[in-house]
């Protein structure tokens, strides 16, 4: 019988802790839409405070975060964003800036760090000379930590260089930090000179910072100010959010400091699997929360099978493709979780492999 169950789907995963459940419960509201809510003002504050930009915005979802920031930065329709063919936003946002917004998406290559090569970002901007066929550039995208990546962190240096970039061609850069934390403890940069760059970031509340609900956007005044609108276009606007807001307070002063052990947890994890026979981790990828597992033909092993033999332990891990499979840790798996993990895992291993033997062919 399962008495605790590890849940390694997703850091999205994680329960409100009591300290959040009684800043909830105790949060002073007002209405956010006419600009009141006191406890929302003091995360607005905080976050300013944090990223070193002008304002900040709380929206309900990191892809209503990136959604009002592209269509913030892209007014006019037929505009055009360079992104990442593997990011975020790409791949997992339904395409809203296109149906949603009118904006044009040109993928780059993302490269396997997450980064794309800048002189392809260069080379994907439209000449201006020939508006009268291409679409208008406006904006490049980033992600930090890059998820599909498995976790890896941009460094300043890029960040600054794709900022110059956009400069010189009068473009805006947006950072879709849905894991900016993450990034900046890994890297030891703090948030604010990791985004300095960036006109705009996006950043998640309830991943890795475990609080239930909400992302936060922040950019100059006039950047907020317009997507302060296009967030009640798009229904975002909501009342009493201080409701909200203070478990986010209680995840920025509780458990941003907290993720250096994730990562810590991660890399063992990895280290552990890499070290099964027929799986495979790249352990030196394995830069923040984020674990990638990939299973060798050899092992006669599932990615479905292994999820099904985890879940009798009480384990959730997350399929990405047959022979893949994602564990993602968090504030609420401990190390003794992680060790059970491994344990677990030989065991759905060696059990497979026993099966392959014990067929009549042998295969
Ligand atoms: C990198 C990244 N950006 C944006 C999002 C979207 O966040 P939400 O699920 O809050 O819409 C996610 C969600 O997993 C993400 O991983």
């Amino acid at each position: 019988m399962v008495t605790r169950w590890i849940d390694l789907r997703s850091d999205t995963v994680t329960k409100p802790t009591e300290a959040m459940r009684s800043a909830m419960a105790k949060a002073e509201v007002d209405d956010d839409v006419l600009t009141f809510d006191p406890t929302g003002l003091r995360l607005e504050k905080e976050m300013v405070r944090i990223t070193g930009k002008e304002a900040a915005l709380f929206v309900p979802s990191g892809t209503m975060g990136n959604l009002i920031s592209v269509l913030t930065h892209c007014d006019v329709r037929g505009s055009e964003v360079i992104l990442g063919h593997n990011s975020h936003i790409h791949v997992y946002e339904n395409g809203g800036i296109s149906t949603i917004g009118g904006v044009h998406p040109r993928t780059v290559i993302n490269n396997k760090d997450g980064t794309m090569d800048i002189n392809m970002i260069e080379a994907a901007i439209r000449d201006p000379a020939f508006e009268i066929c291409y679409p208008t550039t406006k904006l490049i995208c980033l992600e930090n930590s890059h998820c599909n990546a498995g976790g890896r962190c941009i460094s300043v240096e890029y960040i600054d260089k794709v900022g110059e970039l956009a400069k010189k061609h009068g473009l805006k850069l947006h950072i879709d930090g849905a894991r900016i934390f993450n990034a900046s403890t890994a890297l030891g940069v703090p948030v604010d000179r990791l985004v300095q760059a960036a006109d705009s970031v996006s950043i998640c509340l309830s991943k890795g910072l475990g609080a239930p609900v909400g992302s936060m956007i922040v950019g100059s005044k006039s950047f907020i100010a317009k997507a302060k609108i296009l967030r009640k276009t798009l229904g975002g606007g909501m009342r009493q959010i201080g409701v909200l807001c203070a478990a986010a307070l209680v995840a920025l002063q509780d458990n941003v400091g907290k993720l250096e052990d994730d990562h810590k947890k991660a890399k063992t994890l990895a280290e552990g699997l890499d070290s099964i026979n027929g799986l495979r981790v790249d352990v030196a990828a394995v830069e923040t929360n984020i674990v990638y597992l990939d299973i060798l033909e050899s092992s006669n092993m599932t990615a479905p099978k292994l999820c099904k033999a985890l879940e009798g332990h009480g384990i959730l891990v997350m399929e990405d493709k047959p022979d893949r499979v994602r564990l993602v840790l968090h504030h609420q798996i401990f190390a003794t979780d992680v060790q059970f993990t491994l344990s677990c895992i030989q065991q759905a291993v060696n059990a497979a492999s026993d099966e392959n033997a014990a067929s009549p062919l042998g295969i």
